[in-house]
Formats: structure tokens, C-alpha cells, sequence
């Protein structure tokens, strides 16, 4: 991939993404993808209308049937609702319906784990997407997401409020988490508690260095990963996900582990 850069840090083979696999039709393999910046204006994602489409006609050309768009919840930084975010949403979901008739969109939302998501947990106000678990299950998802920079507090217990609210917890891109990259325990646990760990699309391209790159692979290849989800904010995002389509590794996931993305329930 262009971003490649083999000589920006000291890295082995296996730290570099390999493409030489036959493509896959990838979307109808992963069918859903499920955490998106895709709806206009209301976060760093889509900008407008235009862009949105744009970013959605590649999942269509992918062969995905669908997907969860996840606009950024974040009381300090993006104080989104369901108030500010369905009327963008609304618009996005009548153009694509003009263009793409059987391509569904669900509108749900990547929440920063903070007091705000407890407030959200506790006031029974989430934005979630239907789908079915592995014993198939109906059951009520919720996306979430860590900071970057310092390892979440207080997390256990709102991901057991969130639970306990009737809610399955989706970690948002665990392996862009560098605190936990030696604690790699720690998604397993999540794991074995009910949480649904996915990985992004770019990380598994490349795109993020080495690093992102090698925890990714692994919590596909320990099969810790239940999804991989594109988080378009833009084309670029695409083409990570695109690129894929010829990856043995995401071959070698889809061939042997559940895959989660392929159970969400259109409509609820
Ligand atoms: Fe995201």
C-alpha cells in the first residue's frame, strides 16, 4: 500500500500487511459493516450529503448489503443525540434509498466511555442496532470506545451497567488501544465477559504502522475479533477496507472463525 513505509520503524515481515491472496468479494462476506462516520455534518466524519454517498456507494460496489452508521457520541467534544443526529440521517437514508433500494442503513453511534455514556445507560437512552449472537440470539448492540492516550477507568462497571440495561457491548477498534497492546488479555477478558471486540479495516491495511497492525492480526488470528469494521470518516478508510479483499489473513478469519457482522438484523 502507499502508506507502507517499511523504513519508518524496525519491522519484520510478519509486521507487514500481505495483499497476495485471490480477491474475495469481501462485503458479501462480512455483509454489515458496523461502525461508520458516514452521516453528513455532525462529526470529523462525511462532510456532506455528497461525500456520504460517495463513501456508501463504495460499501455497495464492495457487495456489502448494509450498514450501521455510528456518528461520534462524545460529551465534550461531539455532544451528538439521537435529537442532532436522525434529521441528517433521515436525508442521507432518502438519497441512498433513490440510488441503492435494497442497501439498508441503521443509525446507531460510537460512544466514548465517559459519565456521559453512564448518564446515557442509565436514563435508558442508547442509540444501538439489532443482530444475533452466536447461539442466535436476539440481542441489542452498542458500539463503544476507549481514549487513545490512557487506559479507560471505571470501565468494568459501565460495561456491567450497559449489560445489565439489556445491552451487548461492541468495542470499537481495540487494537488502536497502545496501553493494552503488552495486556492483550484484556480483550479476552472483555471477550469472555460478552463484549464483541472489532478491529478496523485500516489497521489490518497497514495504515497505522506496525503496531496497530500486528495487535489487529492477532486478535483475528486468536479469533478475539468478532468483526471488521471499516470506520469510514473518508474514501481513504475504503480503501484500506477494499484492499483487504486479498488478504490472507482476513481470508483465513472469515474461513475459520464466527463473523459476527453477517448477523445484524435490518430492521427491528
Ligand atoms: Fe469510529
Amino acid at each position: 500500500m502507499a502508506w507502507w513505509n517499511p523504513f519508518r520503524s524496525k519491522t519484520s515481515e510478519s509486521d507487514r500487511p500481505d495483499f497476495s491472496a485471490p480477491p474475495i468479494h469481501l462485503g458479501k462476506q462480512l455483509v454489515y459493516d458496523v461502525h461508520s462516520h458516514l452521516v453528513p455534518g455532525v462529526d470529523d466524519g462525511a462532510e456532506t450529503l455528497e461525500d456520504s454517498l460517495a463513501l456508501i456507494e463504495r460499501l455497495v460496489k464492495l457487495g456489502y448489503s448494509g450498514a450501521v452508521l455510528t456518528p461520534h457520541i462524545h460529551s465534550d467534544i461531539y455532544p451528538n443525540s439521537e435529537r442532532t443526529l436522525r434529521p441528517a440521517f433521515d436525508q442521507l437514508v432518502s438519497a441512498a434509498m433513490e440510488r441503492w433500494p435494497a442497501f439498508h442503513l441503521k443509525l446507531a453511534a460510537e460512544y466514548f466511555l465517559d459519565d456521559h455514556f453512564a448518564d446515557c445507560i442509565a436514563a435508558d437512552e442508547l442509540l444501538w442496532f439489532p443482530a444475533n449472537d452466536e447461539q442466535g440470539r436476539e440481542v441489542k448492540c452498542v458500539l463503544f470506545e476507549f481514549g487513545f492516550h490512557e487506559p479507560p477507568m471505571n470501565h468494568d462497571q459501565v460495561i456491567f451497567d450497559l449489560q445489565m440495561a439489556g445491552y451487548t457491548g461492541v468495542l470499537a477498534h481495540a487494537e488502536r488501544y497502545p496501553y493494552w497492546h503488552r495486556q492483550q488479555e484484556q480483550f479476552r477478558s472483555l471477550s469472555d465477559r460478552g463484549v464483541w471486540i472489532t478491529v478496523n479495516a485500516a489497521s489490518l491495511a497497514g495504515a497505522y504502522g506496525p503496531q496497530m497492525y500486528r495487535v489487529a492480526h492477532q486478535l483475528l488470528e486468536d479469533g478475539t475479533a468478532k468483526m471488521i469494521c471499516s470506520d469510514a470518516h473518508g474514501i481513504r478508510h475504503m480503501d484500506s477496507l477494499a484492499a483487504l479483499a486479498k488478504s490472507p489473513i482476513v481470508q483465513n478469519w472469515i474461513t475459520n472463525h464466527p463473523v459476527l457482522s453477517r448477523k445484524i438484523r435490518p430492521e427491528h
